[in-house]
């Protein structure tokens, strides 16, 4: 049985994986999950997703690609995954699944060896990238040091060639969205680290994209600032409605944070299970305390462990 601290949650960085022999689950329906769950039921992980709702289109959808990089390993293989406005999606597996290569085919950061990706609900530029729809959060904030905080979070409308003056509005909402107002004129080296991730968000959500995709962002930080964060990125979901792919090797913050959790699996990296939480949405330091978080983080954890071993998700 898995007890998540009352503190709040802690890392659990997982081992390599294993051989892996489950067939590759699809998910060739899927859409938006209901912002509210009033069933405050256990999550039951399937090797299809079980969250519907037909009113929205998918974002994203992952079909059976495939990577291979130069160097032969086979990052991916075969993973589908369809991923819809409104979700909260937590991308969880062990150390060197592929979590960051699927998260970075998904931004279109990098081409597939077989299968398709597609972004049905985006513009699609000549080069077949979506256009401006989706921002990405390392796990490093990657700040200009020389540049104030307005400066960085300037960058990608500069980048759309709008003028400093013309962004200003913008980019002031947008630092207090993230709680930065008051540090416009700071340069990175003025910053706590979380207050630099803060930056690095804001610089993310200041083009307004649909769908955000953050790659282990908050995993350098130090616990307090880490739930302080995650409580942020839930208020900032649940405000905008944006749609979020994270990538994490927390089962307490996955827990803490997802409408839907996908579990991959190694060797190659594929979807082991994918399924909705059905928990209250209201999270926040009660939460953390309660039954129903406490079986979330076991349902995640249990599923995390038969990915490792090489069990089929039931
Ligand atoms: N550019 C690359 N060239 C060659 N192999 C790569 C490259 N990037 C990743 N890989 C390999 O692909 C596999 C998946 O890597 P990836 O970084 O996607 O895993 P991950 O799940 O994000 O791992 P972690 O949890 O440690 O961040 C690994 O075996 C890795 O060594
Ligand atoms: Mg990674």
């Amino acid at each position: 049985m898995l007890t998540p601290p009352s503190s709040g949650p802690s890392d659990h960085r997982l081992r390599d994986g294993e051989k892996g022999d489950a067939p590759v689950p699809t998910n060739k329906k899927q859409s938006r999950p209901e912002m509210t769950f009033p069933d405050a039921e256990t999550a039951s992980p399937t090797t299809s997703s079980a969250v519907s709702s037909p009113s929205r289109r998918p974002l994203v959808v992952m079909d059976q690609v495939t990577k291979v990089f130069s160097s032969g390993t086979v990052a991916l293989s075969d993973m589908s995954l369809a991923v819809n406005g409104g979700e909260f999606v937590s991308l969880l597996g062990p150390s060197g699944c592929g979590k960051s290569t699927a998260l970075r085919i998904i931004a279109g950061l990098g081409d597939v060896s077989s299968g398709t990706i597609d972004w049905p609900s985006s513009r699609i530029n000549s080069r077949g990238l979506p256009e401006g729809d989706i921002s990405f959060v390392f796990q490093e904030p990657t700040l200009m040091p020389w540049q104030t905080v307005f400066g960085n979070v300037y960058l990608p409308l500069k980048l759309k060639g709008i003028s400093r003056q013309a962004a200003r509005d913008e980019i002031m909402a947008t630092l207090t969205t993230v709680g930065l107002e008051d540090f416009a004129e700071a340069y990175p080296r003025e910053l706590s680290g979380g207050m630099k991730m803060r930056v690095s968000i804001a610089r993310a959500l200041v083009t307004k994209p649909k769908l955000l995709l953050m790659d282990e962002p908050f995993a350098a930080l130090d616990e307090i600032t880490r739930q302080k964060l995650n409580d942020d990125v839930l208020r900032l979901w649940k405000e905008t409605g944006i749609t979020v792919v994270f990538v994490t090797h927390s089962v307490f913050e996955s827990a803490y944070l997802s409408s839907r959790i996908v579990v991959m699996k190694s060797r190659p990296g594929r979807v082991h299970a994918d399924f909705p939480l059905h928990t209250s949405l209201d999270r926040d330091a009660h939460y953390r305390t309660s039954e129903e978080y406490r079986q979330a983080c076991e349902t995640v954890s249990e599923t995390l462990l038969e990915a490792m071993s090489g069990e089929d998700a039931h």
